[in-house]
C-alpha cells in the first residue's frame, strides 16, 4: 500500500465561514483516513485554520501548507511573508513554483530555487510544482521540461535537498480545466521523473512523493492513484466544495488496498 498524500489548494478562495464549516464537516471522516492530508488556504487564514483544526482535535490528521513565500526571510518587502514566519506559527509545508505564480507573477527557476533554499533552511517541506505549458506539451517536451525544473534544485543544492520534498507534477494546460485526464499518460511522466531520480539516488527516487495536480476530481482520482508512480494528488477546485471533497476522501479510503 502506498503512503498517500492528498493536498487541497484553496488558491484565492475561502473565508472564516468556509473554514469553520469545512473543518467541522471533514473532522469525523479524516480521523478514519489512512493517508495524509494537507490543506493550503490563503496565507491570511493559515493561523486561523490552525486554531479551528485544533479545536476539532484534528491536528494529528491535517497539516497546513502555505501557497507561496517570499524570496527573503525578512526586510523591506511590503506585502510579503517569509519561510521564517511560517516556521514561527508552526506551518509544515509550502507550495512553490505553482503555475499561477509562474503565469501571473512571472516566477522563474531562479526565484523557485531561492524559495526552496529558504524552506529547507527552516525545515519546512517544499511542495515543488513542476510542469509544462501547452506549447511544450504539444512539442513533446514534457519530460525534458520537468527534468530541467528538478535539475534546477539538484544541480544547485545537491540531490539530498530532495529529501523531505514533495514534487507536484502539474501540467499548466491541465489546471482548472474540465479536461479528461489520461491517467496512463500521467503515469508515463511520473515514471520518467522517478527514473531520472533513480539514476542519481535510488533511495530518494523510491521515497519521494510525486503528486499529480490538474483538474483532479471525484471521477478521475481513483484511476490516477492506481498508477504505480502517482503518490497522491493536489486538488484545487474540486476540494473547495466540502461535500465533494468528502466524497473524494471516502472513495480513496475505501479503495486504499488497490493502490
Ligand atoms: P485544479 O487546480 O484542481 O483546480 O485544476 C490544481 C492546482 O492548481 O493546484
Amino acid at each position: 500500500m502506498k503512503n498517500l498524500l492528498i493536498i487541497s489548494n484553496w488558491k484565492l478562495n475561502g473565508n472564516k465561514y468556509l473554514i469553520n464549516s469545512f473543518i467541522s464537516k471533514i473532522s469525523h471522516i479524516i480521523k478514519s483516513c489512512n493517508f495524509s492530508i494537507v490543506i493550503a488556504p490563503p496565507l491570511l487564514y493559515l493561523d486561523y485554520m490552525q486554531q479551528i483544526i485544533k479545536s476539532y482535535k484534528c491536528d494529528n490528521y491535517i497539516s497546513l501548507s502555505a501557497q507561496n513565500i517570499d524570496i527573503h526571510n525578512y526586510g523591506s518587502f511590503t506585502g510579503e511573508i517569509s519561510a521564517k514566519m511560517l516556521k514561527d506559527i508552526g506551518i509544515q509545508y509550502a507550495i512553490i513554483g505553482h503555475a499561477d505564480r509562474k503565469i501571473f507573477h512571472k516566477e522563474n527557476n531562479n526565484t523557485i530555487l531561492k524559495k526552496f533554499t529558504l524552506l529547507k533552511s527552516e525545515g519546512i517541506f517544499p511542495i515543488l510544482c513542476i510542469g509544462e505549458t501547452k506549447k511544450e506539451y504539444q512539442n513533446n517536451q514534457t519530460i525534458a521540461i520537468c527534468i530541467k525544473q528538478i535539475d534546477n534544485i539538484v544541480k544547485n543544492l545537491g540531490i539530498l535537498a530532495l529529501q523531505d520534498t514533495i514534487i507536484a507534477y502539474e501540467p499548466i494546460w491541465a489546471i482548472g480545466n474540465k479536461i479528461v485526464i489520461n491517467s496512463t499518460y500521467i503515469q508515463k511522466i511520473h515514471n520518467a521523473i522517478r527514473n531520472y531520480l533513480m539514476q542519481i539516488n535510488y533511495k530518494i527516487s523510491k521515497n519521494i512523493s510525486i503528486q499529480y495536480g490538474g483538474s483532479v476530481n471525484f471521477n478521475n482520482v481513483l484511476n490516477l492513484l492506481k498508477q504505480p508512480d502517482i503518490d497522491g494528488v493536489l486538488i484545487g477546485k474540486a476540494s473547495l466544495d466540502t461535500e465533494n471533497f468528502i466524497k473524494i476522501l471516502n472513495v480513496i479510503n475505501n479503495n486504499l488496498y488497490s493502490f
